[in-house]
Formats: C-alpha cells, structure tokens, sequence
C-alpha cells in the first residue's frame, strides 16, 4: 500500500465530489490528494488532508494523467496544485504516485489506467501543497556528493575528451545509463529502506549520480568519492530489494548501479 507522510496528528478524509463530465460519452473519475497548509479551523488547526474526487470528459483534455489535471486546475478546481514543465518526460517535476506506483503523470497514459485514477503525492516526503513534495532534503543529499567533475591535472586547452566506450559507460548501450538519470525521485521514494533512514541512507537516485561520477573517465576524485560512501548508511543501508528499478518511468537500473558502487568498495579493500 503507498503511505506517505501525513501533515502532523492528522488523517486523510474524503473530500469533495465533482462531476464535471454531464452526459459525456468517455467519463473518468481522479481522485486527488488535497492539502493547503494554510487552510486552518476556527481554532486555528490545520485541516485533514482529503481526497477529492472529479469526473471529467476525457474528450475535454489530452491523453496523459498530467492533461488531466491540468485539465482540472483550469476549468474545475484553480486551487490544485502540483509541479511540471516539459510535459515530456525529461524534466522529472511532474512526479508523482498514480493508482500505487510512482511514475511521471506526463507520460503516464490514461488509458493504462484501469478503473479511477487516484493521484497522490511520492510516497514518505513531506508535502508543502497537495501533490507538491518538500525536495529540500533530497537535494541537500545531492549536494553532498558534489556532482560536478573533479580534478587534479591542469586543464587542457580544450575540452577533456572521452573514448566513446568510456562514454558508453555513462549513456549506456541503449541510453539507459546512469546520465539518463532527471533526478525525479520515483525510485528513491519507493524504497523501504528510504521510507526509514532517509535521514542518513541517500537513496537510490542520489546514489546513481554518485555512480555517474565514480566511473566517469574524466573524473579523478573516485577515491574521495568511494570513502564519502564507506558509510553503514548512506551507502549500506541498500539492501537489494529492487523497488528503484521497478519503479524508474526512464527505464534506468538505479538498484544496479548501487551494486556496482559496493563491488568498487569490495575490490579495494
Ligand atoms: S535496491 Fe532496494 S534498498 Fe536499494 S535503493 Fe533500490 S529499492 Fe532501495
Ligand atoms: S533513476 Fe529513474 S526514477 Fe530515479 S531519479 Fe533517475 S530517472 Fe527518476
Ligand atoms: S513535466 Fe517534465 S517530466 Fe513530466
């Protein structure tokens, strides 16, 4: 079941009913995860996040889950609230959990969609708004593994070349290596093991980048990197269950790419 983390002391209510649709031929329901810190109670209290349900005419809005609530925010509810941009798939802001698995609602078709569509925020952040994950933290993991190339040697005159096989190594053979990585965070949110020391365990997507650094050919801190990670919790707090794998929507093996790194740690040792 997807959990996720509640505001404080409060539970999930059911919430408005919209029908939007009339007698339209191609009906759909969505339900969505609601919550506005600043909607307050006479007491001053913070209100139970809530589902609210619409049914709308899919002959209205595009085919993706994302037209759908776009669709929604601007013609039935202008309050919804949740990230995108590319609409393509290549920015990673529009990640979110659909009908139980974290995907991006912008290249998840509606009609995959079997029954209601229930829309809720990735699993285990904290929520500033509705379907609006808190990145903070997930980026400051990021900057701790300083994702920029490092070097010693002076600099060429140009550029610093790399072999097309080195390359490789990042792009991967069919381009799912681990460079495809837009650090949408579907794979590190559906991991158990972030669910509870996400505090100290970095996660499947910031360990990929770490792994991105590691073997690139250009690179000549690997062995600051490797001892960053010789860590019971950043690093070993993986423990195989694959959930990163399963769940990335670019089709990228994060779960493999932390395997290679604990190779890398074994064979120095
Ligand atoms: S392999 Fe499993 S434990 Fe490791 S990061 Fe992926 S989901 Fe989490
Ligand atoms: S590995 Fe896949 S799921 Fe994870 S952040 Fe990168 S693109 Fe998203
Ligand atoms: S809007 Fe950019 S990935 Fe969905």
């Amino acid at each position: 079941m997807v959990q996720f983390t509640l505001p404080k002391n409060s539970k999930i209510e059911k919430g408005r009913v919209i029908d939007a649709a009339g007698d339209a031929k191609r009906k759909k329901t969505f339900i969505v995860y609601r919550w506005n810190p600043e909607e307050l109670d006479e007491n001053g209290n913070t209100l139970n996040p809530r589902l609210d349900e619409y049914t709308i005419d899919l002959d209205k809005c595009g085919p993706m889950v994302l037209d759908a609530l776009m669709y929604i925010k601007d013609s039935i509810d202008h309050g919804l609230t949740f990230r995108k941009s590319c609409r393509e798939g290549i920015c990673g802001s529009c990640a979110m959990n659909i009908n139980g698995t974290n995907t991006l609602a912008c290249t998840k078709d509606i009609n995959d969609c079997k029954g209601d569509v229930k829309v809720t925020p990735l699993p285990h952040m904290s929520i500033i708004k509705d379907l609006v994950p808190d990145l903070n933290h997930v980026y400051a993991q990021y900057r701790n593994i300083e994702p920029w190339l490092k070097t010693d040697s002076s600099a060429p005159d140009r550029e610093r070349l790399q072999s097309s096989e080195d390359a490789n190594l990042l792009n991967g053979d069919d381009g799912r290596g681990p460079s495809g990585c837009i650090l949408c965070f579907c794979c590190t949110t559906s991991c158990p093991s972030y669910w509870w020391n996400g505090d100290r365990f970095l996660g499947a997507a910031i360990l990929q980048q770490a792994y991105r650094w590691i073997i690139d050919s250009r690179d000549e801190a690997t062995g600051d990197r490797l001892d960053q990670l010789e860590d019971p919790f950043r690093l070993y707090r993986c423990h195989t269950i694959m959930n990163c794998s399963n769940t990335c929507p670019k089709g990228l093996n994060p779960g493999k790419a932390i395997a290679e790194i604990k190779k890398l740690m074994l064979a120095r040792s």
